[in-house]
């Protein structure tokens, strides 16, 4: 197969989107990963050395437009994908056929998809905008002692926190966000490791499970966020 029949086959596509979904996912965790720390440390101290690690970092720089162009490979490739399996799929198909052998979230991933991509719009426009290109009062710096040294660096917690505290619908719409992340990367995780290969009997099932408890670790990790500062503010 030529390079050019294997880019536009649907092999090659579900390729695309697995290796970008990985590579998000891979993203996904390190991010949830340093969110947490606002659940940990009410001073904010932690968070804002996270914070300020990964703004600061030439590496994560560099990874910064690697990342965005991950998330439109993905998203350009799923609308792809899912007009050519609507173009392949035989007029009047039976859902309750395909419900018989595949999970609600398998046979919604371009739904769940848009669902988390219209959060993401919302997520960069609470954040990312702020931080990255208009700045915003909240930020105002303050000096954090970091392995005995005075840093100064952005109150990147306070933003955070203040949109939490301040509004419960911002606080469920988050909560939505990570579910959805979650029931998306539950058939993602699993499905992307069918296509490239690893897909015999045995790792089948290991996989089904894996992406089921990293699906959940996304829902439950996310959702505790806002969940947190519901409760104790
Ligand atoms: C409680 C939930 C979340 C919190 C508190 C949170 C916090 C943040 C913050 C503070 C930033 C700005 C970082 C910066 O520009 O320096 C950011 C950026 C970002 N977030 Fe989230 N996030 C959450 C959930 C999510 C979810 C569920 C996704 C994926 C669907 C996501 C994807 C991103 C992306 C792609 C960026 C831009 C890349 C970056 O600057 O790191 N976030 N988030």
């Amino acid at each position: 197969m030529s390079k050019g029949s294997f880019l536009s086959a649907s092999i090659g596509r579900k390729f695309f989107m697995s290796i970008t979904g990985l590579f998000l996912i891979t993203f996904i965790i390190v991010h949830m990963s340093i969110n947490l720390l606002l659940i940990f440390d009410d001073s904010g101290d932690l968070f804002n050395i996270a914070a300020n690690f990964m703004a600061t970092n030439p590496l994560i720089k560099v990874m910064e437009p690697v990342l965005a162009l991950g998330f439109l490979v993905h998203i350009v490739w799923s609308v792809g994908i899912t007009i050519q399996n609507m173009r392949a799929r035989p007029v009047g198909y039976n859902k309750a056929i395909q419900s018989v052998n595949s999970t609600w979230a398998s046979r919604n991933m371009f739904i769940l998809g848009g669902l988390v991509l219209v959060f993401l719009g919302l997520h960069l426009f609470n954040f990312w905008w702020k931080i990255k290109i208009v700045g915003d009062p909240l930020l105002e710096h303050i000096t954090v002692m970091q392995g005995g040294i005075p840093t100064e660096m952005e109150n990147a917690y306070l933003l955070v926190s203040t949109l939490f505290k301040e509004s419960i619908v911002y606080c469920l719409i988050y909560i939505a966000g990570g579910i959805l992340l979650g029931l998306h990367v539950t058939h993602g995780f699993w499905s992307a490791f069918q296509t490239i290969g690893l897909n015999n009997q045995i790792w089948r099932k290991r996989f089904y499970v894996l992406a089921n408890i990293i699906g959940w670790i996304f829902a439950i990790g996310f959702s505790v966020i806002p969940l947190y500062f519901m409760i104790k503010f």
